[in-house]
């Protein structure tokens, strides 16, 4: 183990040992005197070492969890996480382009990072046996060609999961595996040859949508959001475009679903102008107050949406794992598509979500992120409450985050800079409006706020706010 392993303590100094502890653990895991993966001693071994109280060091070991530079599992120990970052490559490189809308992939998750599930909630020992079983499987079967359209037992899967989660009854057949929310764009865009031509985006709308539309030559048409979702507007009837991508569940950002009638007006568009939906669903059913609101494709009877969902929010973005659920017409079309161009990735990752979903886990697992997301946002908005200036709005109903918006012309990807630089992933406003006088504000990701370090983090962030209105 390293030299500056112990840390040293002082019990003469200002700094408390907690303190201590946690800035001597800090430099030596960002200098890489404690080697990425190295095992730790267990707080409790540790306070016994030094001869301080347990609970010290387990605080100390709390701050650096947060911080994701330590795991614990359980109690089988203690590691240092297998890339933290290093003091050189603590600084996260922004794109000039679109600043604040990429992060560092090479970085830890940073604090309020939106697109991340909690990071210490996970059901790992219900995930590792799924993977064990699918590795299993794996070694006995023959090596063969995979179906393209994806693991057919996953795909029944996800289509009872969307019948009785999202109410959106659908056959297997209807349902391809894709790699996310991104790739499901891209085979719906393809398939459906949309390149070249416009298409109706949500404004404020998720500014990665807007990217990927470029990337295919597509003009990306703004239609303005009101608190009730997308404004159907007589303007979207004169066939400008003849596809919409919407996020009905929880309107990204700003956490509302499409009200009722408001759905109603974009299916009879959709049917009225011949033109197609698509909906991304990309928080599924992790809609935190009250029964989620069903999928708009379960109200589709003319076969105009296609229903695009994605476990990154649900399990993991690294997984990179989601499906695309297509008309029942369009069936034939998207098969061959995706047999030439797209096929679905690791029959092996494929089986073990397979396996996860039907012993029962995935389900229990988005009805704990429920109830816990929903205690860390309120245990978020009540922390901001108290310390928030009166020139900052929060709110906070709906989605996985709370949104802060600041005085009109306030620079927020400024401000969302100097927060990355302090460890800090809230994601700047303004990028995700289109058109002219965006808002600007703040999105700070609630799903793994803890109720240790909040505090401490809200003033911080504050302080960076304040340095920037
Ligand atoms: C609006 C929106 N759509 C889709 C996604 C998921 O994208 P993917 O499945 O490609 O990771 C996210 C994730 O952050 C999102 O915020």
């Amino acid at each position: 183990m390293s030299e500056s392993y112990p840390p040293a303590i002082s019990r003469g100094s200002t700094v408390s040992i907690t303190q201590q502890i946690y800035r001597g653990m800090r430099e030596a895991i960002l200098s890489g005197s404690l080697a990425p993966g190295a095992r730790l001693s267990s707080w409790q071994d540790l306070a016994s070492q030094l001869g301080v109280s347990r609970g010290t060091v387990k605080r100390a070991y709390d701050l650096l969890k947060d911080e994701q530079l330590i795991i614990t599992r359980g109690a089988t120990g203690t590691w240092v996480t297998s890339s933290p970052p290093s003091l050189q490559t603590d600084q996260v490189e922004t794109n000039t382009q679109q600043p604040g809308m990429f992060y560092d992939f090479r970085a830890r998750p940073q604090y309020f990072q939106g697109g991340i599930p909690a990071q210490d909630e996970f059901p790992l020992k219900a995930w590792f046996n799924a993977w064990r079983k699918a590795m299993t499987a794996d070694l006995s079967r023959p090596m063969i060609q995979p179906d393209p359209r994806g693991l057919y037992a996953l795909r029944q899967e996800i289509a009872g999961y969307l019948t009785l989660a999202r109410g959106l009854s659908c056959h297997a057949d209807r349902v391809f595996i894709s790699s996310g929310f991104s790739s499901g764009l891209f085979i719906v865009l393809s398939a459906m040859g949309f390149h070249g031509q416009k298409v109706f985006v949500e404004d404020p709308g998720f500014p990665r949508t807007r990217q990927a539309l470029r990337e295919l030559a597509i003009t990306p048409v703004p239609v303005p959001v009101d608190p009730f979702g997308i404004c159907v507007s007589p303007n979207m009837m004169n066939g400008e475009a003849k596809l919409a991508i919407v996020t009905p569940g929880q309107q990204s950002p700003l956490g509302m679903p499409l009200a009722p009638d408001r759905r109603m007006d974009l299916l009879n568009w959709a049917r009225q102008t011949d033109a197609w939906i698509i909906e991304d669903d990309y928080a599924g059913e992790l809609q935190l107050t009250g029964r989620a609101i069903p999928a708009l494709a379960g109200d589709d009877h003319d076969g105009r949406v296609f229903h695009v969902g994605s476990f990154s929010k649900t399990i993991n973005p690294s997984l990179r794992m989601g499906y695309l659920v297509v008309p029942e017409h369009l069936i034939g079309r998207f098969s061959k598509f995706v047999a030439h161009l797209t096929p679905a990735g690791s029959l092996i990752a494929q089986q073990a979500l397979q396996y996860f979903i039907a012993g029962g886990h995935y389900l229990r697992h988005l009805r704990r992120m429920k109830t816990l997301y929903l205690a860390r946002k309120t245990l978020l908005v009540s922390t901001l409450r108290e310390e928030l200036p009166p020139s900052v709005r929060c709110e906070f109903e709906g989605g996985l985050s709370v949104r802060l918006f600041f005085p009109a012309g306030t620079d927020d990807v400024a401000i969302a800079e100097r927060a990355q630089l302090a460890g800090f992933g809230a994601l700047p406003i303004s990028p995700w409006y289109q058109g002219p006088n965006p808002q600007s504000g703040l999105l700070l990701s609630i799903t793994n706020v803890t109720e240790r370090s909040v505090a401490a983090r809200c003033r911080a962030l504050l302080r960076i706010i304040q340095g920037g209105i």
